[in-house]
């Protein structure tokens, strides 16, 4: 980058390297973020478009999970595909905690003295919120394997009908499970909302403009997602999905 190779006046030629190597490094980090993160949003966005199919009926919706387990057929057999896109999805996870780990390590190390208050700049409630945010989907996509996909926890529990586990999940009987589902899909959308701003930071987007530009963009699309997943729990809910 420019930035690191500009020769400063007040450097010598016997200054230690090691600074400019661990800034690049951390570019890298957060350009691992970036990618596993813009990998798990869209698994988000198809796994709504999904979701949204149960409102064409509960045919539709059975025939569209039948269709997943038969994606790349007949050149790969039966499930692959599912597989394969379970083990990408679960390297984005660890590679985009792992990534953060180590980013958030070199934020504390670099700050000599801990903050007495923590400074009040903008974001920096989001920032902060991203960790606990991160957990509580973790949890809550091991809950919702045990529900939905093995349907260890699930009334109904059967494969073969995703649409009669769905309706049993969200019943008015269950509405704590409709509540947990609620708390991690809003914990998602404050997750994305800073997590896109600051990937497209991190591509570039740092004029004044572009961060308005970035945040809208953020705001909306989280939105859209929250909005999209709510509306199947909730409508089930209510009774206009039976
Ligand atoms: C109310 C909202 C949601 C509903 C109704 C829903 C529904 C479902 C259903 C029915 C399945 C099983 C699909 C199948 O095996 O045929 C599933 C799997 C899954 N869902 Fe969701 N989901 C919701 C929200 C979410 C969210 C917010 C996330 C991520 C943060 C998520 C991540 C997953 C994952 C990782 C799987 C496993 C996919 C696989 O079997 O490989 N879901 N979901």
């Amino acid at each position: 980058m420019a930035v690191d190779t500009a020769v400063r006046p007040t450097q010598t030629s016997t200054a230690p390297k090691a600074k400019p190597k661990k800034r690049r490094s951390s570019v890298g980090l957060k350009l691992l973020m970036a990618g596993t993160g813009l990998l798990l949003v869209l698994f988000l966005f198809a796994h709504m478009a999904g979701n949204l199919k149960i409102f064409v009926g509960g045919d539709a919706f059975d025939h569209y999970a039948h269709w997943l387990r038969d994606i790349g057929t007949p050149l790969l057999p039966h499930t692959w595909y599912l597989w394969i896109q379970r083990a990408v999805l679960t390297v984005a996870v660890l590679g985009h905690i792992a990534a953060a780990v180590i980013l958030a390590r070199r934020a504390r190390l670099a700050r000599p003295v801990r903050y007495a208050h923590r400074p009040k700049v903008q974001g920096s409630y989001a920032a902060r919120t991203m960790r606990w945010g991160g957990v509580i989907i973790l949890l809550f996509v091991i809950f919702h394997i045990l529900d939905l996909t093995t349907g260890t926890v699930n009334p109904v529990g059967d494969a073969r009908h995703p649409h009669a586990n769905v309706v049993a999940d969200f019943a008015p009987s269950r509405w704590y499970v409709t509540l947990f589902y609620t708390l991690a899909i809003v914990a998602v959308g404050f997750h994305l909302r800073h997590g896109i701003f600051s990937a497209l930071r991190t591509l570039g987007q740092q004029s004044p403009r572009g961060e308005r530009r970035a945040r809208t963009i953020a705001l909306a699309l989280s939105l859209v997602l929250v909005v999209g997943y709510l509306s199947v729990p909730f409508a089930v809910t209510i009774g206009a999905i039976k």
